[in-house]
């Protein structure tokens, strides 16, 4: 009996992990999560339930800027969209016109970072982002 494992079979578990970790970046990019979820995570990190129809309200208004979310993805966002400054089409933002949108976290940070930065002038708040995700998640 040795008190170390052989030095085998530590290099073979070494190439386990190294394999994982150079796969995981691409399990990112897959569906991850669903809107329902994003709501509730978003809900707890503000501390309180998300509010769809306040969503709603600000999804439609400008906030001092120039544009508000809908001058992009129109209000309702069940249907496709076109980039208020550069005219190219956008997918429709509802789930349930569009199935895949708001099943990828990295993406949907990603976008609302941009986004809010574009309409707000600065990072959405965690209960603004739960607001405006029920609002888009209730859409019919
Ligand atoms: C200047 C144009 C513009 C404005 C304004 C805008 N968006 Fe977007 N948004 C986009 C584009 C472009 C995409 C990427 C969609 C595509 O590839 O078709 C996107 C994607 C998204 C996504 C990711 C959807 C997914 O899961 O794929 C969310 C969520 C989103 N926008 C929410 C918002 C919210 C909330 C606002 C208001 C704060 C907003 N957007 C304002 C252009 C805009």
């Amino acid at each position: 009996m040795t008190p170390f494992p052989p030095l085998r079979r530590r290099t073979s578990r070494h190439w386990t992990a190294a394999v994982l970790a150079a796969l995981l970046p691409l399990a990112s990019h897959a569906a991850d999560t669903t809107p329902a979820q994003l709501v509730s995570y978003w809900s707890v990190q503000a501390g309180a339930p998300a509010n769809a129809a306040r969503g709603q309200a600000f999804f439609t208004t400008r906030h001092g800027g120039e544009w508000s979310c809908a001058s992009c993805h129109g209000a309702p966002p069940t249907s496709a969209g076109k980039h208020a400054g550069t005219g190219k089409a956008i997918e429709v933002l509802a789930p349930a016109v569009n199935p895949k949108t708001l099943t990828d976290t990295a993406r949907v940070d990603k976008w609302l970072r941009r986004n809010c930065k574009d309409v707000l002038s600065r990072e959405c708040s965690a209960a603004e982002k739960a607001d405006v995700l029920a609002y888009l998640a209730n859409l019919k």
